[in-house]
């Protein structure tokens, strides 16, 4: 996630473009730049840190000229720098681009254009847009910009300038937003509408496929084919505050809201395109590798380290192999079998946890290899281990964590998939079947994220409990695990996950009349042994809130209300059955009147021992 802004008119655009970016700085703030044309050069400027470093670096000297475009950054290719930053430049210079999203294609893009003599600067996927459209360019700039786009493969929004064609920008986007507004002898271009709202509130909101030509007097859209659109006028009521969170009332649910496309992004580059294996080039691990392992640490806090639980059965059920998993905070005090058969797994969305930091700097003392699974390009985590995988969720803004969680998940099936692969422990079929499975969750999670009436009700209905308990086995448990922290980080609820199996040695004396547990119920090697549990809390006349997979007919028979989730394969349910939960916990805490992203005592990254 980045965020992007254009402009072109009467004023100085560097004004505006710096304006509309600080809106922007919640989309990522790894690195800043713009580029502004003043009729006779592009002058580009960018700086790596947050906008204010590029601020103060040309506050005495700001680049002159009515058109421009900006750029905030949240490195996906290429670490946080001044080199990676964008905007991206072809080799004269004339050529200028902004862009969101992810080229997937961009290494063998990167490749041919090499052969043909362009000199690439940074390490981003971007840059090979700006290189395609000089290579391709025949004098006519939509028409070029059109070629560029049959050539790139991934989502992406993306803004081109060029010096040739003074006052014109070109705008078009594929599952990245963009949205242009509309002034008077002057136009805007942003990712998104704080950027804009403060001189505009009359809209274009682009759709995919949609390509804009932005001039100060005119705005030409057009579809895939090239044929014209007239699209509505959208007319911005927000203020500039709900803007800033898409029109939702907090992050936590701009970001649960966002799961579909997190987890779309984390797998979309690393599936082959057949769809019959898992590529991860960020590793190109080989079985000698492997089999040099004769230990997993799996290592992490909090929803990281609950993402971490299910990450241990996938690479146990998947690549047979033995995986441990610990907290970070423990991992370290107890003197653990490590040395350089060991292969240590930190998984931290920040990357700056200092527990799992530390104990992944001890662990690499001790000689293992280490893998980090982060969000955050760049963080300390990131540099400090021997490789990285990163889940590209974007941002995370609300202390809550929600997609970095299931976006973890991916990755993790993904790694033991890929595990299985090398070790040959899944027949081709097979990983082929998972791979198609995988595909179906971005919309199956969609699906999920529509239903959110009965979740609403049941919060109202049980968000004044004082207690709230959490049962289901196998993997069912793991993701009960991360329910019950939503719930009691957010909503300031106590409550309390169990191994199904385990409330009968001690814990079944809470259950009285009326506790609300919820029981998920998904798992189908043990599934009549759940729906016993189940019964038994019934039988002391809790409450109970079934989770369950479409075509259940049986768990409704036994508890008071059902929620039920699309079907898939029962390894990847957790991706869907932590939806439902993340939701209760958002409306128990909004029931409650909390300061659902700010929980009180919590904070974001947690740097502290
Ligand atoms: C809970 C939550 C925390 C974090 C934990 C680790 O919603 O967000 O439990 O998961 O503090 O943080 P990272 O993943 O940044 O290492």
């Amino acid at each position: 996630m980045c965020g992007i802004v254009g402009y072109v008119g009467d004023k100085q655009a560097a004004e505006f473009l710096l304006e509309g970016l600080s809106k922007l700085e919640y989309r990522g703030y790894d690195s800043a730049g713009i580029a502004v044309y003043d009729g006779n050069r592009i002058r580009v400027e960018k700086s790596v840190g947050r906008l204010a470093a590029l601020r103060d670096k040309i506050k005495d000297d700001m680049p002159q000229g009515t058109m421009g475009i900006g750029h905030t950054r949240w490195a996906t290719h290429g670490r946080p720098s001044d080199r990676n930053a964008h905007p991206h430049t072809d080799c004269s210079g004339d050529f200028v681009v902004v862009h969101n999203g992810i080229i997937e294609n961009y290494l063998a893009l990167k490749e041919e254009l090499i052969e043909k003599g362009h000199v690439f600067k940074s390490e981003t996927d971007t840059e090979v847009v700006a290189h395609l459209i000089e290579e391709v360019y025949n004098g006519d700039f939509v028409s070029s910009v059109r070629e560029v786009l049959h050539r790139i493969e991934g989502s992406y929004s993306l803004v081109f300038m060029c010096r040739k064609h003074p006052g014109e920008l070109i705008c078009t986007k594929q599952d990245n937003p963009l949205v242009i507004g509309i002034g008077e002898g002057e136009n805007f271009i942003a990712s998104d509408i704080p950027a804009i709202i403060a001189r505009t509130r009359r809209t274009y909101i682009l759709n995919d496929g949609e390509l804009a030509v932005v001039t100060k007097d005119s705005i030409k859209i057009t579809n895939r084919r090239g044929e014209p659109v007239t699209k509505k006028v959208f007319e911005v009521n927000w203020n500039a505050e709900a803007a800033e969170k898409g029109g939702y009332e907090h992050f936590m649910l701009k970001e649960i809201n966002e799961q579909p496309k997190a987890v779309r992004d984390t797998m979309s580059q690393r599936i082959a395109k057949d769809g019959k294996s898992i590529v991860m080039n960020e590793l190109k691990w080989d079985a000698d590798y492997l089999n040099s392992f004769n230990k997993i640490y799996i290592v992490a806090c909090g929803t990281a380290y609950h993402a971490g639980l299910v990450g241990k059965f996938y690479i146990e059920k998947l690549a047979r192999t033995v995986v441990e998993v610990d907290v970070a905070s423990e991992f370290r005090y107890r003197d653990p079998i490590v040395d350089e058969n060991t292969l240590f797994i930190a998984v931290s969305q920040s990357g700056e946890t200092s527990d799992t930091l530390a104990a992944m700097k001890e662990s690499k003392r001790l000689g293992a290899k280490t893998l980090a699974l982060t969000n955050v390009v760049g963080s300390s985590i990131a540099r400090e281990a021997d490789q990285v995988l990163y889940t590209w969720a974007g941002p995370e803004i609300a202390v809550a964590s929600t997609k970095a969680y299931t976006t973890q998940l991916i990755l993790f099936f993904m790694l033991a998939l890929y595990m299985a692969q090398i070790k040959k422990t899944q027949t081709p079929e097979r990983i082929e079947e998972l791979i198609a499975k995988l595909k179906n969750v971005p919309a199956q999670v969609s699906e999920t994220l529509s239903d959110v009436e009965p979740i609403k009700t049941f919060a109202k209905q049980y968000g004044f409990n004082e207690d709230v308990f959490y049962i289901g086995r196998s993997l069912d448990y793991d993701v009960a695990l991360e329910g019950a922290l939503k719930l009691k980080e957010v909503s300031y609820i106590h409550a309390e996950a169990y191994a199904a199996g385990e409330l009968k040695h001690g814990t079944l004396a809470l259950i009285v009349e009326g506790v609300p547990v919820i029981a998920l119920a998904t798992q189908k090697s043990v599934y009549e042994k759940t729906l016993s549990n189940i019964k038994e809390v019934k039988a002391r006349d809790a409450v109970v809130i079934g989770i369950a997979a479409e075509g259940d007919t049986e768990l409704e028979k036994y508890v008071d209300h059902v929620m039920k989730v699309p079907e898939t394969d029962e390894l990847l349910i957790p991706i869907l059955t932590v939806v439902p939960l993340q939701l209760l916990a958002y409306y128990a805490a909004i029931t409650r009147g909390c300061d659902v992203d700010k929980p009180r005592n919590l904070a974001k990254s947690v740097t502290v021992e």
